[in-house]
């Protein structure tokens, strides 16, 4: 299946097909979520032949550190950027068919030209699709444990030093 990963124009989601899916999948309140050291966000959507997405991934470009209490983390005095993964997902229809992977590819290509070290995501412990995707893309892995759940983790994928 031929897969495009198309960026929805900024500040339009709710109006765009691409919100029935994010409901659907339960994600809202994360595509939703701002936070004042976001620099951007960015909501990326899958199509095959029709019209409508067949998956998505919102990611933020932010300074490293302060999502997780710390301060910026800087290298010679400039902040060191990454994209965070906040959402993302493909309703059970349209899986195992490389739309994660098309749009993880996506959006690792969109940090690389948005001058992000890094990109990075969050998963519980019972996403393990999402593990098999991530580790399958060449991710570290980095558990945390979160209130009951000891089987999430971090996934960080460094990316392509520039010029
Ligand atoms: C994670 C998710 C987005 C993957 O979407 P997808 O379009 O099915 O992913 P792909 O088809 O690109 O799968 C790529 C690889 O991931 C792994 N994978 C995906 N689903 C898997 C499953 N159910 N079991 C084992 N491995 C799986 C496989 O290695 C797969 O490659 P393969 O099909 O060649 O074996 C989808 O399963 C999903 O929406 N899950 C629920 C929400 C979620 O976990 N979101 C992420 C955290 S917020």
């Amino acid at each position: 299946m031929e897969i495009q990963v198309r960026e929805v124009p900024g500040g339009h989601v709710e109006d765009d097909p691409v919100w029935a899916l994010i409901d659907e999948l339960g994600q809202s309140d994360w595509v939703r979520f701002t936070a004042g050291f976001h620099l951007s966000s960015h909501v990326l959507a899958a199509y095959s032949a029709g019209p409508l997405p067949l998956g998505f991934c919102r990611y933020v470009v932010q300074p490293v550190g302060p999502d997780t209490g710390c301060p910026p983390f800087t290298l010679q005095g400039q902040a060191v950027h990454e994209a965070k993964i906040l959402a993302f997902g493909v309703p059970e229809r349209w899986r195992r068919r490389g739309v994660g992977t098309a749009l993880q590819r996506a959006a690792i290509a969109a940090a690389g030209t948005k001058g992000c070290h890094q990109i990075r995501s969050h998963s519980s412990g019972e996403n393990v699709e999402n593990h098999q995707l991530k580790l399958r893309l060449g991710f570290a892995v980095h558990p945390i444990v979160r209130d009951d759940d000891v089987r999430g983790c971090y996934f960080i994928l460094p990316l392509p030093p520039r010029g």
